[in-house]
C-alpha cells in the first residue's frame, strides 16, 4: 500500500474539487490517497480522500492576519499538512527550523504533517545533495514525535519542471532519509517521492526501495491524470 498525496498548490475551486472528490470514489485501489489543497476548499466531504492544507502557521491564535492554525486546519475535518514545501521555503523564506515549528503546531493539533525536504539545482551541482537532504530531515522534523508523521522528497530543481531525477539519485536519496528517520527513533517514517510525478512514471518510481509513496503537483489537478497515478500500484 502506498500514500498518493495531491498538491493543488493554487488551483481549483469547492466544485473543482467536489468533482475530483466524486470521480475518486469509485477508484479501486488500496493506496492512501490526500488531497492537499487551498484552505477556502477544506471542509468539504472527501468521503474515502482525506484532505489536508499547504499549510500551517507556527502560532496558535492572535494577531496573525492572514494565518490560519493548525487547530483552524483540524477543525475542518482535514488530517494533513504540508509544511516546508520548497515554494514556501523560496518564496517565505522558511527555513528549517520554521518548518520545524510548523510541523510541531500540526502534531500537536492532532494532523499528520507532510514534511518537504530537498537540494535546489544550485546545491545539486554544488555536490550538496545528500547534505542538504540529510540536515532538512533533521532540522525540520519536531523532537520526541510520537505519532505519524510523513516525509517528502522533493528535488526542487524537478519540481514542476518536467524533470525527474534518474532512479538511482531517487533510491540513494530515500535510503539516506530512512537511514536518517532510524537514527532519529523515527525509522518506518513513510516517504514520498515528490517532482514532476505522472502516470507514466509513477509506477516506476514508486518500485524504487524506500519510496512509499507520490507527492503530485500538477497531475493531481485533473481526474484522468490524478487516477492512473493512484491505480498504477497495488
Ligand atoms: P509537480 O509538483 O508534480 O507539479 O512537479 C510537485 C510538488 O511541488 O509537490
Amino acid at each position: 500500500m502506498k500514500i498518493i498525496a495531491g498538491n493543488w498548490k493554487m488551483n481549483g475551486t469547492r466544485t473543482t474539487l467536489s468533482e475530483m472528490v466524486s470521480a475518486l470514489q469509485s477508484v479501486e485501489s488500496e493506496n492512501t490517497v490526500v488531497l492537499c489543497v487551498p484552505y477556502t476548499m477544506l471542509g468539504i466531504d472527501g468521503g474515502r480522500i482525506s484532505l489536508g492544507a499547504q499549510d500551517v502557521s507556527r502560532h496558535t491564535h492572535g494577531a496573525f492576519t492572514g494565518e490560519v492554525s493548525a487547530s483552524m486546519i483540524a477543525d475542518t475535518g482535514a488530517k494533513y499538512v504540508i509544511v516546508g514545501h520548497s515554494e514556501r521555503r523560496q518564496y517565505h523564506n522558511e527555513t528549517n527550523s520554521i518548518v520545524r515549528e510548523k510541523a510541531a503546531a500540526a502534531l500537536a493539533n492532532g494532523l499528520i504533517p507532510i514534511i518537504c525536504v530537498g537540494e535546489t539545482m544550485d546545491e545539486k551541482q554544488a555536490g550538496k545533495t545528500m547534505a542538504v537532504i540529510e540536515s532538512g530531515v533533521r532540522e525540520s522534523v519536531p523532537n520526541d514525535v510520537n505519532t505519524d508523521i510523513i516525509i517528502a522528497y522533493e528535488p526542487r530543481w524537478a519540481i514542476g519542471a518536467g524533470l525527474t531525477p534518474t532512479e538511482a539519485e531517487i533510491a540513494e536519496a530515500h535510503t539516506l532519509i530512512a537511514k536518517t528517520l532510524a537514527e532519529m527513533g523515527l525509522g518506518g517514517t513513510p516517504v514520498l517521492y515528490g517532482a514532476s510525478v505522472k502516470g507514466s512514471n509513477a509506477a516506476e518510481i514508486m518500485s524504487i526501495p524506500n519510496v512509499d509513496g507520490v507527492l503530485v503537483g500538477g497531475a493531481s489537478l485533473k481526474p484522468d491524470d490524478f487516477i492512473p497515478i493512484i491505480t498504477s500500484v497495488k
